[in-house]
């Protein structure tokens, strides 16, 4: 199953992480080979490589990032073994995401690695810290993405001798801003409105390592839309672990829902999107903004993580099942229809039988048109880590799969529903074979058509829909 849109994480933010709020430096050995000598400025060929894994918001860190390697006169290469400077944007929401990073810095042990800057950014940057430098020697950058407007200096550092630099702070009151975002797709622009996270989700490692909540301000954020618009994109997407938590730092507090309104209602913008939302903060005034604007798309990210009132207690969501139900109804009685998506956590610590039963009612309730389900994994500086984690990875698994399957069949129905139906596409793949595309719904739903027109990429189209299936449409252009 994909990755959920976003990330999330608790009240351990700015806590005592033993790298917190240190930097570390240390002048490379005179027998180094010397990133130093790599980044001479006669030299031409200074290339940088970055990977990311993980939600939305760590993709548009690295677009942040490139943005801050190429002012320094770097250049993007896609062969990690041919870059000078390599960086892994890692994620670490589960335990599988976190181990990835390591097996991609084996490929640079020994002489593959020697004179380059191999840098580790991103959540398993910030909850691994130092210990990085201990298990990867090669690696000459650590650095969480709460520290992330720190990286020019750290890059000075690297290229002034240092051998090892680290950014780890997380109790900052800034945001990442970058004079250059270099952003992979031409169309459609992520811009993050809130970092970090004040919420203390039991399992969630996420407010440990992006640190607690920063709004950006409405002035800077409509300006950069303004910009995007200019440069041709139409679809702007706004990113936070909780977006709907935003609050304006800007004289003229302008609430989410204001915020929504006013980016929707810049000219050139045909869709605004925004990921993802906390139920406790979802109020009316969002779902008037998305009645009041077309711009605005009719689709909802609710992760709700269990059905379950206890289960919800203990992961402390801060809500019951019943009070999401109703900020589900309060949607549903929108006057346009509002399509839903959700994350599900299963076998979290102490589920009974009962209460994951509670989970799959909930589906067959809401009938959600798409949602993101994962197998509870314990992180470090979580309360739930230490909680008695009876079921086995078995038993995890196979819940997993009942909720799949479950959801497949109302996701299948759901779908049926639309033949017939035209809708407005933003283009934005390539099908298999030529001639094939793909794009997306307002309410986020793949459809799939044919076309022999040579590029339409970032275009709108409208599409009938002819057939469904569980995961995507098939239409034909009207
Ligand atoms: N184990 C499993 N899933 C998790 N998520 C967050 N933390 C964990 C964890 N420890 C899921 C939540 C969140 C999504 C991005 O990842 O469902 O909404
Ligand atoms: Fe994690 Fe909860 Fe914050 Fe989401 S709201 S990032 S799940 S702590």
């Amino acid at each position: 199953m994909a990755d959920a849109p976003h990330v999330p994480l608790a009240s351990l933010t700015g806590s005592a992480h033993p790298a917190v709020g240190r930097a570390l430096s240390s002048p490379a050995p005179a027998s180094s080979p010397g990133v130093k000598d790599l980044l001479l400025p006669g030299r031409v060929s200074k290339s940088f490589h970055i990977e990311t894994f993980g939600c939305q918001m760590n993709v548009h860190d690295s677009e942040k990032v490139a943005g801050v390697l190429l002012e320094r006169g770097y250049s993007p290469v896609d062969d990690p073994l041919a870059a000078d400077v390599i960086f892994y944007n890692t994620c670490s929401i589960r335990e599988k995401a976190a181990q990835k990073v390591f097996s991609r810095l084996g490929q640079h042990r020994g002489p593959a690695g020697r004179g380059k800057i191999i840098g580790v950014l991103g959540c398993v940057a910030q909850q691994e810290g130092e210990e990085i430098f201990e298990r990867a020697p090669w690696v000459s950058l650590v650095c969480g993405s709460a520290s992330y407007r720190r990286l020019p200096d750290l890059l000075a550092q690297l290229e002034s001798g240092n051998r090892r630099v680290m950014g780890l702070d997380t109790d900052t009151e800034e945001t990442f801003e970058t004079e250059i975002t270099r952003r992979d797709n031409p169309f459609r622009a992520y811009l993050t409105i809130i970092e970090g996270c004040d919420k203390a989700c039991s399992y969630c490692v996420v407010p440990y390592t992006r640190g607690p909540e920063r709004s950006r301000s409405s002035d800077s954020i409509l300006r950069e839309v303004r910009e995007l618009a200019a440069l041709g994109y139409s679809e702007i997407q706004l990113l936070g672990q909780t977006v709907n938590s935003y609050r304006d730092p800007a004289p003229r507090a302008l609430s989410f829902a204001d915020l929504l309104l006013a980016v929707a209602e810049t000219p050139g913008i045909r869709r605004v999107r925004f990921t993802t939302s906390h139920p406790r903060d979802f109020g009316p005034d969002i779902v008037a903004a998305i009645d009041a604007h077309p711009s605005i798309c009719d689709h909802v990210h609710l992760p709700v993580q269990s059905g379950s009132t206890s289960v919800l207690r203990r992961m402390l969501r801060t809500y019951t099942r019943d009070e999401y139900l109703e900020k589900i109804a309060m949607i549903r009685s929108a006057r346009r229809s509002i399509a839903l998506s959700t994350d599900i956590i299963v076998g979290f610590p102490g589920e009974d039988a009962n209460e994951f039963s509670e989970t799959l009612s909930l589906l067959d309730l809401v009938q959600y048109d798409q949602i993101f389900s994962f197998k509870f994994s314990p992180r470090p500086h979580t309360p739930a880590e230490h909680m008695d984690d009876a079921l086995s990875e078995e038993e995890k698994g196979s819940r997993l799969t009942t909720l799949q399957e479950r959801q497949r069949e109302i996701q299948l129905r759901r779908n049926q529903s639309f033949a017939g139906q035209s809708f407005e596409l933003l283009v934005d793949n390539r099908g298999h074979k030529p001639g094939q595309w793909a794009g997306r719904t307002s309410s986020n739903r793949v459809v799939n058509f044919a076309s022999p027109r040579p590029d339409l990429l970032g275009q709108y189209v409208q599409v009938r829909v002819t057939q469904a299936g569980p995961n995507s449409l098939l239409g034909d252009l009207v």
